[in-house]
């Protein structure tokens, strides 16, 4: 059989993404981001969201379509994220992908939105050795997961127990009268500030929260922390060093983030780390995490940063690898599961 060709629909978060693959390889990603909509408000408003997916859904369709050169009569099955993520926003790429299924008369397959973060690699770097860790990083998760098998066999074997990374940078950056999305400017700003300037707690690395919580992360703290470090300043009537806080910031994250993960890889025994998600594109999390898994002789992936941050291709690239594998497609009555674990 020739590799199955897949459509892919993505709308958890703030991003309406269709995708179009065969097999492992990538023929369209299509991504609307309604990212502009929420700056104001320093935050994605899921109304405003669902609001924008459906304005995007068709076209994103329709040039997904173009740029494969495809039918959408002729793929084989519509893949589609059925949870986590936002309720209202989950619903409108669930509903376009049921009425297309319907319609083309086409297996629907309901996909884990975390699984597509790891199974994107594969559409830029081809099989991922097994097992594998992977380390997810977004404005919506922070997670470790076991990897086993892409299709059927993932576990989490941590998480954040408060904040993602994603939205520790995005709540900083508000802190520091920085703009939304936090991430890249406070990527910029740390590249011209001292990272060792201020010591920034790391979160659940103390002894007894490593019994319990190992591979948990927490950022919250360190948040608290930055604000009432910057609000002291203030207070003294003092400038605020927005690049060594940034920095100081980020060094803190990047180094919770990367010393549990090679710890867990370690722990695991496996050889390879995969890093995905949003913060994947953060350049400090990419060189630490590249340096402390080398050092120990495990490989880091990381997809390019197109496909790091939410998209349709990631979705579809899931749908390929559980056709392939048999699974048995969902019911068309499948709902959306804003809580969906792995
Ligand atoms: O994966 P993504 O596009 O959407 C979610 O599923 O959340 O991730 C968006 C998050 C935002 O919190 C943004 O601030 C963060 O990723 N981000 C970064 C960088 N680029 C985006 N965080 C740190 N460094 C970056 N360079
Ligand atoms: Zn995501």
């Amino acid at each position: 059989m020739s590799e199955p060709l897949i459509l892919g629909i993505e709308s958890s978060c703030d991003e309406t993404g269709v995708g179009i693959v065969r097999g492992r390889t990538l023929l369209a990603n299509e991504v609307a981001s309604s990212v502009e909509e929420h700056v104001r408000f320093g935050g994605v408003v899921p109304e405003v969201a669902s609001r924008a997916h459906l304005q995007a859904i068709v076209p994103a369709l329709e040039r997904a379509a173009a740029t494969a050169d495809v039918d959408l009569a002729d793929v084989d099955a519509i893949a589609v994220t059925a949870g986590p993520g936002l309720m209202g926003a989950l619903v409108v790429g669930l509903a376009s992908a049921k009425a297309l299924a319907a319609y083309l008369n086409k297996p629907l397959y309901g996909i884990n939105h975390l699984v597509g973060h790891v199974a994107v690699d594969l559409l830029d770097h081809g099989e991922l050795p097994m097992p594998s860790l992977a380390l997810l990083v977004s404005g919506g998760h922070t997670s470790l997961l076991h990897v086993r098998d892409i299709a059927t066999d993932i576990t989490e074997l941590g998480s954040t127990i408060d904040d993602a990374a994603g939205e520790a940078y995005d709540k900083v950056a508000r802190i520091l009268g920085l703009p939304y999305p936090g991430g890249p400017v406070i990527d910029k700003a740390a590249q011209e500030g001292d990272p060792t300037a201020i010591r920034f707690p790391r979160g659940l690395t103390a002894r007894h929260d490593m019994e319990k919580h190992r591979f948990d992360f927490s950022f919250s703290g360190l948040k608290t922390s930055v604000a009432r470090w910057v609000e002291q300043r203030r207070l003294d009537g003092l400038d605020v060093p927005v690049n060594d806080v940034a920095a100081s910031f980020q060094e803190a994250v990047c180094d919770v983030l990367t010393a549990k993960t090679v710890d867990a890889a370690t722990h695991l025994g496996v050889g390879t780390i995969l890093l995905g998600g949003g913060v994947a594109a953060n350049s400090r999390l990419r060189t630490l995490l590249e340096e402390r898994a080398n050092a120990v002789g495990i490989e880091l992936r990381r997809p390019h940063p197109g496909l790091c941050t939410d998209n349709g291709a990631m979705i579809a690239a899931v749908g390929s690898e559980v056709v392939r594998a048999g699974l048995a497609p969902s019911p068309l009555t499948i709902s959306a599961h804003p809580g969906l674990p792995v």
